[in-house]
């Protein structure tokens, strides 16, 4: 098959806001405990965060990790997991019914985000708490006046700010899972009040208002016009949420891609429209974060056993095929960094994550580790507005499909140009024909491919079925992208 990339360097979508590379831990199953905190692991630092996993992130690059939740925040108390860790309470928690030991809290995290080379983004509780605790909660960590939740965190040890610049207005309000479920008035409300109170707290930060948590609820859109309308001058960023599965074969799922950016088209219009109403000259941006492939470990909690400690839940064993969908969505984000400022990859480590581990063991790199490491490492720019020619298939709503799914990046920094191509033919290999207008003077100087011939092919602990391999470059201005494989070129100077 044939196909074409034409790259004009006078067509831009936008600079790239190097938070769309983001990612999520959540007191969820083995994310903290035995994940990231596990003071007996040979590996763990004098505060009990394991050596072995902070390595694998820091390989990752990863700009911010969204804390403590997800759903385990909407029943939360910061205050639990703050100063002596003997007299921290164990609690139930309802989002996954397990015991939180609450050893890891805000305290503990702070500590660890500046070992992962990592910025947080904290997310309050608008569940069962509301604009109170947020605003005891925001003076905690970034309070710098003489006051009692400022002297709190100094007593507990900690003189300087945690200074957290990004802060989520609850999670998933719109979800009947959602501990303290609200409506979208009711949520738009909450919301509004407690932006206000944090933002005379901390002028400085910037908030994100949840947005639908999928775009099959059946408020989507009614959901987000009224949340917008309430809180449109005190928020920056909506977010949008969305998981996919293999549930009609291959192709399909490689297509769901393109259902993320329609999703991602259709909630930047709905900004657009409560902007125009308001005839505001203020933008919403979105904030996508939470975003992966889930589908078999959903709805696992309702059958594990309750009120365990860290258990094994939702340890996704992701596959060379779902490496090829986040390979493709990396695209989709990167294509709308005109709207799509933040991106969390749900999650990081142990829960449907990119990182694994054994308790008291190893750790190691799960197939979707790559294309996101490669994005996280070489994506960084601005991107292009290319012309892409493919061929095409249908998905199952009857859309056309683009055998190529490709985001080019404009780096001009160290002078690279790097496209990212994947070829979603499961049995065609491809021949990319390139052309430059304003780079003549670039070539291709690398090209990484992740391709496996088993679309089943899975990491395990002692053994890596799918990894990157360098490919030899020809001479000559078409690449040949295998089938069923995602690729990255890089064109120098
Ligand atoms: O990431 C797992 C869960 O998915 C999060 O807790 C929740 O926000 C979403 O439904």
């Amino acid at each position: 098959m044939k196909s074409t990339l034409k790259i004009d360097k006078s067509k831009r979508v936008g600079a790239l806001d190097r938070r769309i590379y983001g990612s999520f831990i959540e007191h969820l199953g083995r994310a903290v405990y035995n994940g990231i905190y596990e003071p007996t692991h040979k590996s763990a630092d004098d505060k009990g965060f394991r050596g072995d996993v902070l390595s694998l992130i820091n390989e990752l690059n990863v700009p911010i990790v969204r804390y403590p939740g997800g759903n385990f925040v909407s029943g939360y108390n910061w205050e639990d997991g703050i100063g002596d860790k003997s007299k921290r309470p164990r609690k139930l928690d309802l989002a996954w019914f397990t015991i939180e030991t609450n050893e890891v809290g805000i305290d503990e995290f702070q500590e660890w985000a500046k070992r992962a080379n990592t910025d947080i983004m904290m997310a309050v509780n608008l569940g069962t708490r509301g604009a109170d605790s947020a605003r005891e909660l925001i003076e905690y960590c970034n309070g710098e006046t003489d006051t009692y939740f400022a002297n709190l965190r100094r007593k507990n040890g900690f003189d300087k700010p945690f200074g957290i610049k990004l802060w989520c207005l609850g999670n998933e309000m719109d979800g009947w899972w959602q501990i303290c479920h609200k409506t979208a008035e009711e949520y738009a409300r909450e919301a509004t009040e407690t932006a206000k109170v944090l933002k005379w707290i901390d002028p400085s930060i910037e908030l994100v208002a949840c947005g639908s948590s999928d775009h099959n609820m059946p408020t989507y859109g009614e959901w987000e016009r009224t949340v917008l309308d309430h809180t449109y001058d005190y928020i920056d960023y909506l977010s949008l949420h969305c998981y996919y599965g293999n549930y009609n074969g291959t192709a399909d799922f490689l297509a769901r891609a393109e259902d993320m950016d329609r999703f991602i088209k259709e909630i930047a219009d709905i900004c657009d429209e409560v902007k125009a109403k308001k005839n505001s000259d203020k933008a919403i941006n979105l904030s996508f974060d939470e975003w992966n492939v889930w589908y078999r470990t959903k709805d696992e909690e309702k059958s594990a056993e309750k009120w365990q400690i860290a258990p094994h839940l939702l340890e996704e064993k992701y596959t060379f095929e779902d490496a090829l969908l986040v390979g493709c969505m990396l695209s989709t984000l990167q294509n709308n960094c005109d709207r799509v400022k933040i991106a969390c990859l749900a999650q990081l480590v142990n829960v449907i994550a990119p990182i694994m581990t054994e308790n008291g063991g190893d750790a190691w790199k799960q197939t979707i580790f790559y294309p996101y490491m490669y994005a996280s490492l070489y994506g960084n720019g601005e991107v292009l507005s290319v012309n892409a020619s493919s061929d095409f298939y249908k998905s199952k709503e009857g859309w056309d499909i683009p055998y190529l799914c490709t985001s080019v990046v404009d780096n001009k920094e160290k002078g690279e140009l790097v496209i990212f191509a994947t070829n979603r033919s499961l049995d065609e290999d491809m021949e990319l024909e390139i052309s430059l207008d304003g780079y003549e003077d670039y070539s291709l100087v690398k090209h990484i491919e992740l391709y496996n011939d088993d679309l089943d092919a899975t990491n395990e602990r002692h053994s890596e079925r799918v990894f990157p391999t360098e490919r030899a470059i020809d001479a000559g201005s078409s690449v040949k992208l295998k089938k069923h494989s995602w690729n990255m070129l890089i064109l120098k100077k």
